[in-house]
């Protein structure tokens, strides 16, 4: 029977239940119910609050808005994804694995503001105040005036943060917080949700952008920052494949801005440093491309991107052909590497396969299969592509060569840095800034990279 009060939260999705399961009857996790004592359901609002609700207030579409005031931060690429600077008063989620770059990102972050003049502060729940000192005197920043505390008792936070005025607070992180309303440990989801729910309503009652830090792990056994993504206003993640030095910072969810904005960032010894350019970057630069080299020119928010996908086809040493894939969805590559063999006579059923975006970039765009079509082919046929030749288009399951967005954007950055080749869709003649053909079908673009073919 359970106590009076007393819920069962899954630690993996956050569901609260009133019996204790095995399962979770929301997820199917096991094992990851636990028993949690709180004065009233979660959600529920407190006797006060309820009876200060009024009638609705009704508003048609067109009244007139005035655009929410934002702190430039000065870390433009930060801005940038954030949809133009932080809005006063909204909450920001930044997620990402441990040892990512989180704490260094918004150090940064906290310091350029304060010179620009905000009122910073930086909590920190992980680090003692001598290594935030250590980390900010490596990076040059500490001459900068934020405002520094080490603290994690909510309540102590929640007060300390009334009797000044901030303009931007980063709580770095939201796992370590406790509130001592809640008997749970902290990181579980009762902790994490009752910390975030007083920060979110500090942000908005004070008009203070705040920065929640949440970690996440791979086998997402912290729930904590799920159940944090629905109260924020936005969700960055901060993402980097292990062994790059590139960080690339994206915007999961933005209540005041774009979703598909990327920010770049490179990690070297005093932090991170903005990467305008990010063309430039993953583009495998110097000496001739090998054979199995295709550039892309995607699109990464309202940014072109150009990037090097590789290909490596080999002979398989196993009955079972291996296929290996790193920044690009398998589920595309098996389509595509479908098309290739029955639209245009290329087997490769029977070897390996394996593709890779350089510099540690994901993407995810359906323009990008004609690029790794033309990487596969590139290898299978033996044949590098010419040095100045980028790739883009979407290809149909049946072999066609589809028209993407903003190709005159595509072309253009590859002209700006050099390229004056592409193959793509039929539409790309009118839009080129050099001369070039479109191909309509799949199988043209492997007969021209066949055959050596850029008339
Ligand atoms: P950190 O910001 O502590 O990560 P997170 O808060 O996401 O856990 O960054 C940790 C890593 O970054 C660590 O492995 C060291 C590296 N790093 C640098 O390479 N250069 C630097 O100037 C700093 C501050 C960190
Ligand atoms: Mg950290």
């Amino acid at each position: 029977m359970a106590r009076d009060g007393a819920t069962y939260v899954c630690q993996s999705c956050g569901a609260v239940q009133s019996k204790w399961a095995g399962q979770c009857p929301a997820c199917n996790g096991w094992n990851c119910l636990v028993e949690e004592i709180q004065s009233r359901p979660p959600g529920a609002l407190a006797p006060s609050r309820a009876t200060k609700m009024r009638g609705l207030a009704f508003e048609t579409l067109d009244t007139q808005t005035i655009p929410p005031p934002r702190i430039m931060t000065g870390v433009d690429e930060f801005d940038r994804v954030c949809g133009g600077g932080v809005v006063r008063g909204s909450a920001l989620l930044l997620s990402g694995d441990p040892g990512v770059g989180k704490s260094t990102l918004l150090l940064q972050v906290c310091a350029q503001a304060a010179v620009n003049g905000a009122r910073c502060a930086y909590i920190s729940g992980e680090e003692a105040l001598d290594q935030v000192r250590g980390r900010a005197a490596r990076m040059g920043l500490a001459q900068a005036p934020v405002q520094l505390a080490a603290e994690t008792a909510l309540r102590g936070i929640i007060d300390g943060l009334k009797r000044e005025t901030f303009d931007l607070v980063v709580i770095d992180s939201i796992q370590t917080l406790w509130s001592d309303a809640h008997e749970a440990g902290p990181g579980s989801v009762t902790q994490v949700r009752a910390a975030a729910g007083e920060l979110v309503r500090l942000a908005k009652t004070r008009g203070v952008a705040v920065i929640l830090v949440g970690h996440v792990t791979k086998d997402g056994q912290i729930a904590g920052p799920r159940v944090v993504e629905h109260m924020v206003d936005a969700v960055l993640s901060f993402e980097g494949e292990r062994g790059y030095p590139f960080r690339i910072l994206r915007a999961a969810k933005n209540r005041f801005g774009a979703t598909d904005e990327i920010g770049v960032f490179e990690m070297g010894d005093s932090g991170l440093r903005e990467v305008k350019n990010p063309s430039a970057l993953f583009l495998n630069s110097g000496g001739e491309r090998a054979p199995g080299a295709a550039v892309f020119a995607g699109i990464e928010g309202s940014r072109p991107v150009l990037v090097e996908f590789q290909a490596l086809v080999a002979p398989s040493a196993y009955g079972t052909p291996r296929r290996a894939v790193v920044g690009w969805d398998s589920g595309r590559l098996a389509m595509v590497l479908a098309v290739l063999e029955s639209r245009c006579g290329l087997g490769l059923g029977a070897r390996d396969v394996y593709l890779n975006v350089a510099g540690g970039l994901r993407i995810s765009e359906p323009a990008a299969d004609l690029a790794a079509a033309a990487a596969l082919a590139s290898s299978a046929l033996d044949v590098a592509l010419p040095q100045d030749c980028v790739v883009f288009g979407e290809v149909s399951l049946s072999g066609e060569v589809r028209q993407v967005s903003r190709m005159e954007s595509r072309l253009k950055e590859a002209a700006k840095l050099g390229f004056s080749r592409a193959v793509g869709p039929m539409g790309i003649a009118d839009v080129s800034p050099f001369p070039v053909s479109g191909v309509g079908r799949l199988v043209d673009a492997v007969r021209r990279i066949g055959e050596n073919d850029w008339t």
